[in-house]
């Protein structure tokens, strides 16, 4: 197994180091669409795996170290995702940032721990398995149709409609308003993206106020007449006193939003990657049984999260590094992934690497809730399409999503024969 980068050290003085490093997570963290975030996170591996940036967030790069912060009980939720949002007036802030104060994405423990176990009883591994065959037939179908179009878009015609089922079957959101969830869902989350233009917060906003009263609506609804879906479960938790009205509306909202953007961007960049490697399509079609397998690759490879922030809660050490109160400390997952001293050969594609789970779905007490759903919506997109198609080409150039923090396609073109 190599220890070392392939990149060589820069010989430069420290702080040249430092202000280059700065110029490469800068750059990992907008993703500009014709560069190649594995060379930066060589770049960091051979020359700052630990790095402080001008403003004071500490970076990091190792597997070792991602994996040790993502479990750090002084490091938890903080200002790292809303400081941006102090130019929005009050009267639109306040209601948004009442619910988001209350789902486990922005809680800390005690708050956190008392939402994450409620949720999970509502949101087990049988009822994520209980969605294999939905997965499994729903992939098929899509895919058929897409055969139909040579150089179709994989993203508006197989991923976006795969993942707003998966994550509305599990929620409980009828098939007639998913259409309506797969809109709302970005709009409202561009409020939590720096880069969203302060006239548009609003807008954003919103769109968070309509998902809310949505799910408003439709717990009612579930109070009346309980189904067996998710929001049927926590609003028999809410009747048992285990959360309040407004934290099952929220847990349902970030249920959405963690779910159908990521699911989507999950299975759009790992067909990407298999696209450009044909010969990995020929290793799963001889062995289909291979496919858990390929999806931990390929989520290892393109995470569409490569960062996850953290807010230091109290004076402590991360990396070897000492961290004061209220510093962010950001772990870029996506470079984690391609530790040199983790994973041998990281940038090549293998179907077949089994070295253990990725970074993709984070760690510790906020490990992502839908990390198995998104393995087996993958696995089981790839069985198909390996077991009902002959030929899966590339049909065009891609066109890569822009955002921060966000790895995602617009279009990404294929061609299928049956
Ligand atoms: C399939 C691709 C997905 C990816 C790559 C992904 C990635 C992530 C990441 C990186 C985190 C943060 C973990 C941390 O901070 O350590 C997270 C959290 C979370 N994810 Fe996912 N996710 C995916 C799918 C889903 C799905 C399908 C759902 C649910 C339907 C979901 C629900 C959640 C929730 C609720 C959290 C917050 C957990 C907490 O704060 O305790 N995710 N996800």
């Amino acid at each position: 197994m190599p220890l070392v980068s392939t990149v060589p050290p820069q010989q430069d003085d420290p702080a040249a180091v430092n202000e280059r490093a700065e110029k490469v997570f800068f750059t990992i963290l907008e993703n500009p669409p014709e560069s190649d975030p594995a060379e930066h996170y060589a770049w960091l591996h051979a020359n700052a795996p630990v790095f402080t940036t001008g403003n004071g967030m500490t970076v990091l790069s190792r597997y070792a170290d991602v994996s040790a912060a993502l479990r750090h009980r002084s490091l938890g939720r903080g200002k790292e995702s809303v400081q941006h949002l102090t130019d929005l007036p009050p009267d639109v802030l306040e209601p948004v940032m009442a619910r988001w104060r209350r789902t486990m994405v922005f809680a800390n423990p005690p708050l956190h721990t008392r939402m994450r176990r409620a949720i999970s009883n509502a949101f087990t591994p049988y009822h994520v398995e209980r969605l294999r065959p939905v997965i499994h037939d729903h992939a098929h179908a899509l895919l058929d149709a897409l055969a139909d179009e040579p150089g179709g878009n994989f993203v508006s015609r197989v991923s976006s409609p795969l993942g707003a089922t998966l994550v509305g079957e599990l929620v409980g959101v009828p098939e007639a308003d998913r259409p309506l969830l797969a809109k709302l869902s970005p709009e409202s989350m561009r409020v939590f993206d720096p880069m969203t233009a302060v006239a548009e917060l609003p807008m954003a906003a919103a769109a968070e106020m309509r998902m809310a009263e949505y799910f408003t609506a439709l717990m009612g609804e579930r109070m009346r007449a309980p189904k067996d879906d998710v929001l049927s479960r926590l609003t028999a938790a809410h009747k048992a006193g285990e959360l309040e009205d407004v934290e099952v509306v929220a847990a349902c909202s970030n249920l959405m939003n963690a779910g159908m953007d990521t699911g989507v961007n999950l299975m759009s960049n790992g067909l990407a990657i298999l696209l450009d490697h044909p010969d990995q399509i020929e290793v799963l079609r001889r062995d289909p049984g291979l496919a858990l397998r390929a999806a931990e690759e390929l989520a290892r490879l393109d995470p569409p999260l490569n960062l996850n922030p953290r807010t230091a809660l109290a004076d402590c050490e991360v990396a070897g590094v000492r961290v004061a109160e209220g510093q962010i400390v950001i772990s870029v997952q996506g470079a984690a992934n391609r530790d040199p001293s983790r994973y041998t050969d990281p940038d090549r594609v293998d179907v077949t690497r089994d070295e253990g789970p990725c970074l993709t779905f984070g760690g510790g007490i906020h490990f992502c809730m839908g990390a198995h759903l998104g393995r087996i919506m993958v696995s089981e997109l790839l069985t198909c399409l390996v077991t009902h198609f002959s030929a899966v080409k590339r049909g065009g150039p891609p066109e890569r999503r822009l955002g921060h923090n966000i790895r995602a396609f617009l279009d990404l073109p294929v061609t299928l024969r049956r």
